[in-house]
């Protein structure tokens, strides 16, 4: 069954001379895949791969820089470098191949950038005033620095004409265009500051040199901040008044619709919701702002499914909704709703570990598809097994399911065993914080795909060798997850909970609470929220320099906000040593790696997370009957060839453990796990 012809997704959209297939975009993000500020193969992969799937549009580069003094904050491409018109136009090429238009935002970051980078330019603004995210003081633009960047920007809008791109976007919420705009950024006293008219003179030089340049059939649009949601800042009206002139002057064709503002991880997250935050916040005033422009109104902020997205179409929000995050968890989309398929659509789960990891570690990776960016490896549909085998999973947390998916949807004959009456894994502990509830997503989408695919899954059923080996497997895959482990401590260790028990109802710390975090990660903060919320007076330890080292920028802004609004002590630097029985509560020794110094503490209760411990025992039981002696062939699995190590000639299957069952990881670890392994399997 295909998608109702009235679908308002698929209707087309005529954006002056170019007809958009749909209404449905990827709007600007810098998943930070840049090779020294080009496009290359990773790149571009990844935007053809949803033009395959059917997008309407894909807006690329988040935000590609137009000059040497901008640096790249994030991995930019750099649209002020010549050499990169060859790489737009493999780029652009291969999407329109594919039907889906193509366009490309460019910027000039001004403040919200570091200057100890690339080549070590001072970073510029319209006033010295510092932005708290990225710190950097800039200068207060000279007039020389205006004229060269005016020029600048109609240089990279031309290299984009020559590369094949059908428009460009203009980046101005945070960005140096609206830095003038705001007067909570310009502070300036000449004919660039002050009235309205002052504020837009250098956007407008902008918008008028790229003009100039590119001709007035070119697509030119702005993605503005209508309203800065700031005492002082841009209100809605001015908003509004800033857009009504570039309409009226031509400069523009389209609106991408921002509210809010970005400067602190904080504001970022309102523009930029995560999970635990309402969807679509934003997708009314969009409509506001269509109801009162001429222009095509453009918008992006969680809106994570189909219907919603239907939703802000049919009700006239939006002439195209971006769905960004979604694409990165499913590029096909549209593909799916086209062949009557809305229901495989893998759901964006809002954990925002993309957009964290382009600061954290330099490239977005969606949590739940391991497939995403690395498209030249990975495929997004599976090919049919060629020797179709009998796998058996042991376990269905995010490792089992992955493996099981995958091996079903390659026809394989897959039976899926778990010691617990549900699947999930560490997945359904974290979603007991409530905030983080949507993560359940990822194994609802994967319990559905396992039933479409008629994966035998059995619950209950805690396997042991013989239960596996009788099922006659060709291949086992253990993926049985770990078990919390504790740090290292000179005393005490034993009178600690862990934040599993927490976060699984088993203990419920009142009073005075210590929490020991020696792991940094999700499942740490996740259940020290829950105490702090719960009313407990709580204390949170790391031996770390900053609190909750391995959480991204905006996962941290919610935990950040629990533990301010219950007055939470947070202390760095510092080891839990000991814990003592004293008088029916607990004495805690905190030492630390800095000094000899000791303190102590009189709590209630005293929790921990020191990550997780394999659960392997399986593994070590099937080993020997195991044809690979559980061996993996490293090279083969990174050159994308079958495992075919053969260590023991009287072994009857194939056996292989991933995920926490190996190591102590995270989902995504776990999901690529799964995936490298079983694509060739
Ligand atoms: C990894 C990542 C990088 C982003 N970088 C930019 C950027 O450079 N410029 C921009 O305008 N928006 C950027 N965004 C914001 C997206 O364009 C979009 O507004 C946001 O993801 C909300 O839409 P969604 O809920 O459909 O994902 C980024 C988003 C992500 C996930
Ligand atoms: S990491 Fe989370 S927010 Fe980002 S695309 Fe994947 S599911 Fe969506």
């Amino acid at each position: 069954m295909g998608a109702p012809p009235d679908d308002p997704l698929l209707q087309p959209f005529q954006l002056k001379h170019l007809t958009l297939r749909n209404r449905v975009f990827s709007s600007a993000h810098e998943p930070a895949y840049s090779v020294d500020g080009m496009p290359t193969d990773r790149y571009r992969l990844y935007h053809v791969e949803k033009a395959k799937g059917g997008v309407g549009m894909t807006m690329t580069a988040g935000s590609a820089v137009v000059a040497e003094d901008s640096p790249p904050a994030f991995g930019n491409l750099h649209a002020y470098d010549d050499s990169i018109v060859a790489w737009i136009r493999r780029l652009t090429d291969e999407v329109h191949e594919h039907g889906a238009a193509c366009m490309i935002q460019l910027t000039h970051l001004g403040r919200r950038t570091g200057w100890a980078q690339d080549d070590w330019l001072p970073v510029v603004a319209p006033s010295p005033l510092r932005e708290p995210a990225h710190r950097a003081v800039p200068k207060e633009a000279e007039d020389w620095d205006i004229e060269r960047i005016v020029g600048k920007y109609a240089d990279a809008a031309e290299r984009m004409v020559a590369g094949g791109m059908d428009g460009i976007e203009l980046e101005s919420y945070g960005h140096l265009i609206d830095q003038f705009w705001s007067p909570l950024t310009n502070q300036r006293t000449d004919e660039y500051g002050g009235p309205l008219d002052n504020r837009i003179r250098f956007g407008r030089q902008v918008l008028t040199a790229i003009r100039a340049r590119v001709g007035p059939d070119f697509l030119v649009g702005v993605r503005m901040a209508i309203e800065e949601r700031l005492d002082g800042g841009i209100h809605a009206p001015e908003g509004l008044e800033i857009l009504a002139r570039l309409e009226v002057d031509g400069l523009v064709d389209f609106v991408n619709v921002i509210r809010g503002h970005i400067a602190r991880d904080t504001d970022l997250t309102e523009v930029i919701p995560i999970h635990g935050m309402p969807s679509a916040p934003h997708l009314d005033f969009a409509g506001q702002v269509r109801a009162s422009t001429g222009l095509a109104v453009l918008h992006a902020s969680k809106v994570d499914d189909v219907a919603t997205a239907r939703h802000a179409v049919r009700e006239g929000k939006v002439d195209l909704v971006g769905m960004t995050r979604a694409h990165l968890a499913d590029p096909h989309i549209v593909r799916k709703i086209l062949e009557g398929r809305e229901s495989e659509i893998r759901p964006c789960v809002g954990a925002t570990y993309c957009l964290d990891r382009i600061y954290e570690s330099g490239e977005a990776l969606c949590i739940h598809n391991a497939a995403t960016s690395r498209e030249a490896t990975m495929p997004h549909e599976l090919e049919p097994a060629r020797r179709p085998r009998r796998v058996v999973v042991v376990g269905a947390g995010p490792a089992g399911l992955e493996a099981a998916r995958v091996a079903g949807e390659r026809g394989h004959d897959v039976t899926m065993l778990e010691a617990m009456p549900w699947a999930g894994g560490q997945i359904r502990l974290a979603a007991r914080n409530p905030r983080r509830r949507d993560l359940l997503g990822i194994v609802e989408w994967r319990e559905a795909e396992l039933a479409r695919l008629g994966v035998d899954v059995r619950y209950d059923v805690l396997a042991e060798g013989a239960d596996v080996t009788a099922l006659g497997p060709d291949v086992v895959i253990v993926a049985t997850g770990g078990l919390p482990q504790l740090p290292f401590m000179e005393e005490g260790g034993e009178r600690m909970v862990t934040s599993w028990d927490v976060l699984g109802g088993d203990a419920t710390p009142t009073g005075d609470v210590l929490f020991y975090d020696d792991n940094g990660t999700h499942s740490a903060l996740s259940a020290a929220e829950m105490i702090a919320r719960s009313g407990a007076r709580l204390e949170i330890v790391t031996p770390e320099r900053m609190f909750g080292i391995e959480v991204g920028g905006m996962n941290h802004v919610p935990y950040a906000r629990a533990f301010n609004e219950t007055d939470t002590r947070i202390t760095l630097n510092q080891r839990v040593k000991t814990v003592r029985p004293e008088r029916g509560r607990l004495c805690v020794e905190v030492g630390s790696d800095h000094s000899e110094h000791r303190s102590v503490r009189h709590v209630d209760w005293v929790v921990t997370d020191h990550g997780t411990a394999a659960m392997a025992d399986l593994y070590f039981e099937l080993k020997p009957s195991s044809s690979n002696l559980g061996a993996v062939d490293y090279g083969a699995l990174l050159q994308g060839r079958p495992q075919a190590l053969e260590r023991n000639p009287e072994g009857t299957f194939q056996l292989f453990r991933i995920g926490d069952a190996v190591s102590s990881r995270n989902i995504h670890a776990a999901v690529y796990d799964a995936l490298r392994l079983l694509k060739d399997a």
